[in-house]
């Protein structure tokens, strides 16, 4: 059976001990840790931002992985570096000249990635695949957790995987992802799932990781 790695969203967490609830997930057996940031303008919800990543980046070495949700994105991009994330996805909208922004965000030695909204379609990514490390697939309209899984994308993921071809990009599916729909997507070509609720709503976190992985558990 194919798996994925897990990347579970804290956007579900516990915002008064992140801490905790980052090296809870860490200890879980969570792959890396999914980091939403959102704007109010870009998306119709605010979270946090560099000083919150700098605080809990001492509660894991598991690799940060930032699903920025924030526009124009161009000038927080050295803020996350600094901050300590590994991975910078931002929407296609969310700048005017993607191309120009995945190569700041390469030129920082960080890992590039290209999120794609359930309405975007994946030829915006067609021109720019030999500068991304991954593209991030919204089964949701980005802006809150506990959503329903849209359907329509698994085709979608289908298409991406077809037009990376042997390139080593990662498929990451973000939104509505559960122990049901989980074996979709990765069926369909993920190779990283993004989970909130199915997670932090449905403790014990390891035991929650283990369902999405369709691996049974003792925990
Ligand atoms: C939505 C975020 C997701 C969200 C997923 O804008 O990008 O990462 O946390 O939450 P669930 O897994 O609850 O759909
Ligand atoms: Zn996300």
């Amino acid at each position: 059976m194919k798996t994925a790695l897990i990347a579970p969203s804290i956007l579900s967490a516990d915002f008064s001990r992140l801490g905790d609830e980052v090296r809870a997930i860490d200890a879980a057996g969570a792959d890396w840790i999914h980091l939403d940031v959102m704007d109010g303008h870009y998306v119709p919800n605010i979270t946090f931002g560099p000083d919150i990543i700098r605080a809990i980046r001492k509660s894991s070495d598991k690799c940060f992985d930032a699903h920025l949700m924030i526009s124009p994105v161009d000038d927080y991009l050295e803020a996350f570096g600094a901050a300590g994330v590994d991975r910078i996805t931002v929407h296609a909208e969310a700048t005017r000249h993607l191309d120009r922004t995945l190569q700041a965000i390469g030129a920082m030695g960080k890992k590039a990635g290209v999120a794609l909204n359930p309405a975007t379609p994946e030829s915006v990514i067609e021109y720019v695949l030999d500068r991304l490390d991954l593209v991030l697939i919204m089964t949701v309209n980005p802006g809150f957790g506990g959503q329903r899984f849209i359907e329509a994308q698994v085709d979608k993921i289908r298409r991406v995987r077809r037009m990376i071809g042997d390139r080593p990009i990662i498929i990451e599916v973000d939104g509505g992802i559960t122990p049901e729909t989980a074996p979709r997507v990765i069926e369909a070509g993920a190779s990283a799932l993004v989970a909130g609720s199915a997670i932090f709503g449905r403790p014990p976190y390891a035991r929650a990781i283990a369902a999405l992985r369709g691996v049974p558990s003792t925990a």
